[in-house]
């Protein structure tokens, strides 16, 4: 059964660990996430964007697949189902179809209509029982259409999101979706600890976790971040390990061009990807 991130993410943020999300994007990605969830005894967040959403046939689609999958493959630990920087529409949408956990994501907006929108948000999921993450300031970079400029979160602002009943705060310090470049400065540490100081103990969300430097995760966690993104390095791993079974020409030879052959590398290498991840966030055994 899917449950809200609140739980999970209250017991990490007190345990001083962080819980993964990690975006899928069809049946293996999903597979590969839940399998290792539960091989690590670990929580779980599936992290949704709109265009994966709509790539999987949609959000009734999505909902159906993972609860048949929590179901027919045992899994136990707990495992969220939660919508990736969603708008106020597409929040709404994944709320009737079944997710146990949404992100509005105002932080395009002016504070006052990110406000408005988030408190609106938090009223409709509250009643239903899913959890919510808001954003303030801006992840730098672009998931799946979603440009950020990378404006570092005012914690005034946070403080007044915080406030407003959201079970977890993302906010933009430095952070940036996609690879990081060769001079990116690093995430700010000093903001964070002041948006720490001002959120109340809600639990914080780090977006762009793919290639963060292991020192810096283990600080981001140690200044109140309980859940971690990512996305893009499971990518970037699958594309690399199925280029690698073509290059070989190993779906040239017997049945190695079956689709369940020809995924199997890119599989693997998810699980890989998402172990590690695993390990480094702290989330092992916390089930
Ligand atoms: O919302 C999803 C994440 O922030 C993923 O970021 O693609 O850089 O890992 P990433
Ligand atoms: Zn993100």
């Amino acid at each position: 059964m899917l449950v809200s991130a609140e739980q999970m993410l209250i017991k990490a943020r007190e345990g001083k660990y962080a819980v993964g999300q990690f975006n899928i994007n069809n049946l293996e990605w999903t597979k590969a996430i839940l399998t290792t969830a539960q091989e690590l005894n670990s929580p779980v967040i599936l992290g949704v964007s709109e265009g994966a959403g709509k790539y999987m046939g949609g959000y009734e689609t999505v909902v159906g697949m993972v609860n048949g999958m929590i179901k027919s493959m045992n899994i136990t630990v707990p495992v969220a189902l939660h919508l990736d920087h969603g708008s106020y529409e597409h929040a709404l949408k994944v709320i009737e179809a079944g997710f146990s956990s949404v992100m509005f994501d105002g932080s395009h907006y002016a504070i006052e209509e990110n406000v408005e929108k988030t408190m609106e948000i938090v009223r409709i999921a509250k009643e239903k029982g899913l959890s919510v993450e808001a954003e303030v300031g801006s992840i730098g970079g672009e998931e799946d259409g979603v440009i950020g400029t990378g404006e570092v979160a005012d914690p005034q602002e946070c403080a007044k999101i915080a406030g407003l009943g959201v079970t977890m705060l993302a906010a933009g310090i430095g952070n940036i979706h996609g690879k990081y470049p060769a001079n990116w400065q690093g995430l700010n540490f000093d903001v964070l600890a002041k948006i720490q100081a001002v959120t109340n103990n809600i639990p914080l969300v780090l977006h762009g976790g793919t290639g963060i430097p292991e020192d810096m995760i283990k600080q981001a966690i140690s200044l109140g971040v309980a859940k971690i993104n990512v996305n893009t390095e499971c990518q970037l791993v699958f594309a690399e390990a199925t280029r690698k079974y073509i290059e070989a020409g190993k779906d040239l030879t017997g049945k190695g061009f079956d689709p369940r052959k020809l995924l199997q590398p890119g599989y693997e290498a998810i699980k890989a990807t998402v172990k590690e991840k695993m390990e480094l966030f702290g989330s092992v055994n916390q089930a």
